[in-house]
């Protein structure tokens, strides 16, 4: 699989550096405020494991699954809501947790939802973001790392739901397209 890899753009122990590093400003900045920590199905499932473990507070955890890419590598603009969250974000602290943002086609969507089930706060955290991609004026309040515009793999990231294992985030050779 990692033969498949044309090269690695951040290695496991970059990643994990800056995981903990936005762990700790997220502590500091969400003191007192008891967020709900939304993980965005199903990239950000690896990120939301690690980044949890370096938020020192008391914090409550849901996940939401939305699709805009399907099996290709360019966004369809299309969001759907796969499975919906448990818990009511209704007067709550909300922090989503994302891998990527592109387009920002799927978290405006989502930003959206939250707001209308009337969340006190939505909050982003994003390991990646690809700024050249997008669409909607849309930031990252924690962001991890300014990528370039290339389609990358790895730590929860996917090509046809496979490479999400990957342990860091890699561009693919041309030839795996291909097939
Ligand atoms: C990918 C990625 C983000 C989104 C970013 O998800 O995980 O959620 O696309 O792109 P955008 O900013 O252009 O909307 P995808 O739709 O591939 O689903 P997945 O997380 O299940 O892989
Ligand atoms: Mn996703
Ligand atoms: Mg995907």
């Amino acid at each position: 699989m990692q033969n498949d890899v044309l090269e690695v753009l951040y290695s496991e122990q970059q990643i994990q550096d800056k995981v903990k590093e936005m762990g700790e400003l997220i502590t500091r900045d969400f003191e007192g405020k008891n967020p709900l920590v939304i993980c965005v199905l199903k990239g950000a499932f690896i990120f939301m494991a690690d980044l949890v473990k370096r938020i020192d507070l008391p914090l409550e955890t849901d996940f939401m699954a939305v699709s805009s890419y399907g099996a290709s590598t360019k966004s369809s603009g299309v969001v759907k809501i796969i499975k919906d969250l448990d818990i009511s974000v209704e007067g709550r602290h909300v922090l989503i947790v994302e891998d990527i943002i592109d387009s920002g086609l799927t978290l405006s969507y989502l930003i959206d939802v939250l707001e209308r089930r009337n969340a006190l706060s939505t909050t982003i955290a994003a390991l990646f973001d690809k700024p050249t991609g997008r669409k909607v004026d849309l930031d990252a309040d924690y962001k991890g790392f300014v990528i370039p515009d290339a389609f990358v793999v790895g730590y929860g990231l996917d090509y046809g739901e496979k490479y999400r294992n990957l342990p860091f985030v890699g561009i693919l050779k041309p030839e795996v397209y291909s097939h």
